[in-house]
Parts: structure tokens; sequence; C-alpha cells
């Protein structure tokens, strides 16, 4: 089935994508959103996460033309998201770079679960490495969102 838009961040985007390109490369290449990042580019690292239809997927491992008629949500489409400031205040993060798909991965957790608990943010997010060890402030950031 053939596509010939994509919607990203409540916009609509014509698809022009040559069949085989990835959702990340059409982010990052094509639109210009480039907060959503390629690291491992084989579905280890959760560096690249999105949300379609709120889901978190990997979009280094998504085909552009698989996505379809889902609405797909991106590290700048959750600019406004509390779990941002929460990230600044617990000083999540050393380098950034696995900080927007943690974003994308944490807002997905607690539109599911607003008060998670510990284990629940690191079972949830065990998808989503981080190669500095943040984890203790990241899971922090996301226990303490709603502060
Ligand atoms: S870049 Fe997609 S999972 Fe690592
Ligand atoms: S903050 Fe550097 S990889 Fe997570």
């Amino acid at each position: 089935m053939a596509f010939d838009e994509l919607r990203v961040n409540g916009g609509s985007y014509p698809l022009a994508a040559a069949v085989g390109r990835t959702l990340a490369e059409t982010l990052r290449e094509d639109l210009g959103l480039t907060g959503t990042k390629v690291a491992c580019g084989e579905g280890h690292c959760g560096a690249c996460t999105v949300l379609l239809d709120g889901v978190p997927t990997l979009s280094c491992i998504t085909l552009v033309h698989t996505v379809g008629n889902r609405d797909v949500t991106t590290i700048e489409g959750l600019r406004e998201h509390p779990l941002v400031a929460s990230f600044v205040r617990a000083d999540a993060l050393q380098c950034g770079f696995c900080t927007p798909g943690q974003i994308v991965s944490a807002a997905a957790l607690v539109a599911a679960i607003p008060s998670p608990t510990r284990e629940e943010v690191r079972h949830a997010m065990s998808g989503n490495l981080c190669r500095c060890g943040a984890y203790p402030k990241i899971e922090e950031a996301v226990v303490t969102w709603q502060d």
C-alpha cells in the first residue's frame, strides 16, 4: 500500500522517499528533524525512538513507507512536555546523545502510567541505552516529572 504523506508532530508532509528509506533518514535528512538521533542504526540502542500513534518505535529500522497514516511524534513535538524540564532539573544527561530517545520513551510511559515506580521506568525504558551511564538520574527525572 502506498502513502503520499507523512504526519509528523501535527503537521503533514509530502512523502517522496524511495522505497527502502528508513523513517529516521526521512525525519533527519528530508524534514530536518535532527532531534531524532541515530547511533547503532540496527535497532539495538533506542537513540532513534519516536512515537507512532503513541507507541515507542525504533525509527532506524522502520521503513518510512510502512508508517502509513499513523501519527509520528518526535522529540521536537515534545518541546513543551514537562519531562524536558524534569530531565534538566535532575541533570539526567551527560553527552545528551541518548536524551531525545529517552524522553520519547518516557513520554509514552507516563502517558500510560502517570506515576511510575523506578522498577517500571527501568522495565519500560530498558531499550534505551545510555553509554554515559546516566541511568539513576534518568530514572529520577521520570519518577519526578510531575513535580
Ligand atoms: S539508532 Fe535506532 S536503535 Fe540504535
Ligand atoms: S547521556 Fe550520553 S549516552 Fe546518555
